[in-house]
């Protein structure tokens, strides 16, 4: 079976070279070619455990290919993927389809044999019924159902994860109202049934709500956790454990109980927002995604001025070490990350800041960008090491939790931080325990300081 992915991007790279694995011939389609011509030398645009090897596997075995022209691979495919970005438009919230259009309309020109058209990318839900109509728009005689079908297959990818969620996914969800679709979409994960992957057979509107619906409830998982974290604080209450407490019971479940700073990432900020407009456009409302969204963005200024108080109550000096800006461990991605609300609003209450990433640890006009703040580069010094940004800070602080930050020398940091009074170590991941910080006043979230 031949699939073409039509753009090149986080989901398309993942999801090529893993069918490409599975055995499938598969060709990216992307239109940026310098994007292209690495690929087909074996260098990845973006940082993902695992997908190096896996794309280097994939042209080695000539089953994954990359190319700008989507003519060819369209032609010779019995499966076609969208997997551009839905990015948040401007203005509104709303998912930005210009992307999914554009692919569909060039799709449209080159279906030749009957074809699947499928949606990975996130789309709101009707967009299945839409793309259909654009082919037939653009190709009026091609048949529905005997040309070309349109199905809805999204992808629950964790970044840092994703090839293991790919290849040992919890579910599979296929949507279309055809029997012949649905019947290619199970061949494309036939090799899934050995793990007995569960499959969820429905129609093209479900599914593509499925995918908001999932992440919506993860978010609210995590800001449900959050608030109970800020009760914690307030009333003496330790959250890892009441978190255990609740995620005992398999009602509840224990994944995403983790109090942290705020969500963010390329997904839970983007699809929360979506899906409330969604259900705004069809007359109803999702209020409690209404409030994750705004609670989720306070909390993250929130963040920033719990630092900026304990500062002032510990008086220790103003330089405060960052350690970790990306939105989560084992990725490079900074989209939504708390780092971008928090850093910024230190700086502008004058705080002098020196930040460790591991992945960026050069520090890089990308990154004055990114942090939306001109004055950042100035006064934001990106050190080589945890050891390197802690030198002469009045306050640590835990941003992201990296395996490498959760075996700190403490000794050393404390002597690194070169004050006399006692230093303060904000653990915005929880990864240490009270007893083993005693050397500085240890805040953690979700328990009392
Ligand atoms: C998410 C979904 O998990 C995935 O299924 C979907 O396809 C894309 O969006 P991702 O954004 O890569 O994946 O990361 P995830 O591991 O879900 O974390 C998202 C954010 O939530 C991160 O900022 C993370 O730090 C935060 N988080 C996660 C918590 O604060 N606590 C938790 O318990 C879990």
């Amino acid at each position: 079976m031949k699939i073409t992915i039509v753009g090149a991007g986080y989901v398309g790279l993942v999801s090529g070279s893993c069918f490409a694995e599975f055995g499938f011939e598969v060709t990216c389609v992307d239109k940026d070619t310098a994007k292209i011509d690495a690929l087909n030398q074996g260098i990845i645009p973006i940082y993902e455990p695992g997908l190096d090897s896996l794309v280097s596997q994939g042209i080695k075995a000539k089953r994954l290919t990359f190319t700008t022209q989507l003519s060819d691979a369209v032609k010779a495919s019995d499966v076609v993927m969208i997997a551009v970005g839905t990015p948040t438009r401007r203005g509104d919230g709303y998912a930005d389809l210009t992307y999914v259009y554009k692919a569909t309309e060039e799709i449209a020109e080159f279906i030749n044999d009957y074809t699947v058209v499928v949606t990975k990318s996130t789309v709101p839900v009707g967009t299945s019924r839409e793309i259909a109509e654009i082919i037939k728009k653009i190709r009026p005689e091609l048949i529905e159902g005997v040309s070309f079908n349109v199905a809805s297959n999204p992808e629950f990818l964790r970044e840092g994860a994703a090839i293991n969620d790919f290849m040992r996914p919890d579910r599979v969800v296929i949507g279309t109202n055809s029997t012949k679709a649905s019947e290619v979409l199970q061949k494309l994960y036939r090799p899934l049934y050995l793990i007995e992957t569960p499959i969820v057979s429905t129609t093209p509107e479900t599914s593509e709500l499925i995918k908001y619906a999932a992440n919506a409830f993860l978010a609210l998982k995590i800001s449900f956790i959050n608030q109970m974290a800020d009760l914690c604080e307030k009333t003496g209450g330790d959250i890892q454990t009441l978190a255990k407490g609740i995620g005992l019971d398999k009602r509840i479940g224990g994944k995403f109980l983790h109090a942290g700073p705020g969500y963010g990432g390329s997904c839970f900020p983007k699809d929360t927002l979506a899906l409330s407009q969604i259900a705004e456009q069809h007359g109803t409302k999702c209020s409690l995604i209404d409030e994750v969204i705004r609670y989720n963005d306070d909390r993250k200024l929130l963040m920033a001025h719990k630092i900026i108080d304990a500062i002032k109550t510990a008086g220790v000096n103003k330089k405060v070490a960052i350690l970790g800006i990306t939105f989560k461990p084992n990725t490079d991605d900074l989209r939504e990350a708390p780092s971008l609300a928090i850093i910024p609003e230190l700086l502008k209450n004058g705080m002098t800041l020196s930040v460790y990433d591991p992945l960026y640890y050069c520090g890089s006009e990308r990154l004055g960008h990114a942090f939306n703040c001109e004055r950042s580069l100035e006064q934001v010094r990106f050190a080589k090491s945890s050891y390197d940004a802690v030198a002469d800070a009045g306050c640590v602080v835990i941003l992201t939790e990296w395996n490498e930050f959760r075996a700190l020398d403490m000794k050393k940091i404390r002597e690194l931080m070169n004050t006399s009074a006692i230093p303060l170590f904000m653990d915005f991941r929880n990864i240490y325990q009270a007893k083993d910080m005693t050397e500085f006043k240890y805040h953690r979230i979700g328990q009392k300081a």
